[in-house]
């Protein structure tokens, strides 16, 4: 019975770990610092994700989650593949 308690309690864990949903995007850009470098319609330092959005399509979304990823041709960042993908995606959402 204890046992059962606990493999549940740990599939929950997991469960919720995964679930990076596209909603937390926008959280996410705050927290990862994304803004300090972009804004949504205006250009910063990088291009404004309005712009990004209009260049790309959805399909584009992990390909420049891994370039983030791995650091290529961007300042690398320090985050999970269900987190970037979410940022990203949120990012691009802006037609
Ligand atoms: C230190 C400043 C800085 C920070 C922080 C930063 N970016 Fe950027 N980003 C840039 C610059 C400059 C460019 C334009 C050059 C380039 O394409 O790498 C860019 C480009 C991009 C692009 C377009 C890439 C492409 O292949 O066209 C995306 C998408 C992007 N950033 C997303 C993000 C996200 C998401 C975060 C937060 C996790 C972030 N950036 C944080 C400076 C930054």
């Amino acid at each position: 019975m204890k046992l059962k308690m606990m493999v549940l309690v740990a599939t929950g864990a997991l469960l919720s770990v995964s679930a990076v949903s596209a909603q937390d995007g926008a959280a996410l850009l705050k927290s990862k610092n994304c803004l300090n470098c972009h804004a949504i319609e205006a250009k910063k330092m990088g291009p404004s994700y309005k712009e990004l959005s209009a260049k790309y399509t959805k399909e584009a979304v992990p390909v420049i989650a891994k370039k983030l990823k791995d650091g290529q041709g961007h300042m690398k960042v320090a985050a999970t593949d269900d987190e970037l993908n979410a940022i990203v995606e949120y990012a691009l959402s802006h037609k």
